[in-house]
C-alpha cells in the first residue's frame, strides 16, 4: 500500500480509498494489482508480464500504451547513482509515467501547479500513472531496490525535461516503509 505525504501541510494519507481520491484530484491514477500466479524473484520479464496480463493489457488499450517492459534495479546495478541522478531532479515528460511495482519501494514527489508538493511512496502491488506534463521527481528508498513494469506510448517521449527550479533540493528523499504503520510499543513505566 502506498503512503502519501504532503510535507507543507503536515499531512499523511494511508487509507487506500483516500489515497485514490487525493491522487485522482491531481490527475494521477492509483490502483492495487495482484498477480494471477505467484512470481519468483528470478522470474523473467515475460513471466512477470504474463502474471499481470489481466491488468496490464486493458490499461495498455485504455491509455494507448504500445510497449511494456520490466526494470530491475538493485544496489549493485552498474552506474546506479548516475541513473538515479537523472530522475531525482524535477522534470516532466511528453508522455505518461506508468509504473507497477513488483518488488522494492520508491518515492515520487509531485509538484502541482496550484498546490503544495506531495510525496507518494510506492511498494509492491502499487500501480501509478502520472500524466504527461506533470512536474515530478523520483528517488529510490534506502534499500536501493525496485522491480517494476513500465508502460510506454512512445519511449522517445519519456526523455526527462528538467525544470531546473531546484525545488527538489528542499525535500528529503526519505521513505517510511512498512514500519511506519507498525504501532510503537506502549512505553513502560
Ligand atoms: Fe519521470
Amino acid at each position: 500500500m502506498a503512503i502519501v505525504r504532503i510535507p507543507g501541510a503536515g499531512a499523511t494519507i494511508t487509507d487506500a480509498a483516500e489515497i485514490t481520491t487525493f491522487l485522482a484530484a491531481h490527475g494521477i491514477d492509483y490502483e492495487r494489482w495482484t498477480p494471477d500466479r505467484p512470481i519468483d524473484t528470478d522470474a523473467t520479464p515475460e513471466m512477470v508480464l504474463a502474471a499481470y496480463a489481466r491488468d496490464v493489457e486493458p490499461l495498455m488499450a485504455r491509455g494507448g500504451y504500445r510497449t511494456a517492459d520490466v526494470i530491475d534495479v538493485r544496489p549493485d546495478t552498474p552506474n546506479l547513482e548516475a541513473m538515479l541522478a537523472k530522475f531525482s531532479r524535477e522534470h516532466w515528460h511528453d508522455e505518461d509515467e506508468v509504473r507497477f511495482i513488483i518488488e522494492g519501494r520508491g518515492l515520487f514527489h509531485v509538484h502541482p501547479a496550484e498546490s503544495p508538493v506531495f510525496a507518494i511512496e510506492v511498494e509492491a502491488g502499487d500501480l501509478i500513472r502520472v500524466p504527461r506534463g506533470t512536474q515530478h521527481w523520483f528517488d529510490l528508498c534506502a534499500d536501493r531496490r525496485i522491480r517494476a513494469i513500465r508502460l510506454f506510448q512512445d519511449q522517445s517521449g519519456w526523455t526527462p525535461h528538467y525544470t531546473d527550479t531546484g525545488i527538489d533540493q528542499g525535500f528529503q528523499p526519505l521513505c517510511f516503509g512498512p514500519s511506519y504503520l507498525t504501532p510503537r510499543p506502549f512505553p513502560q513505566a
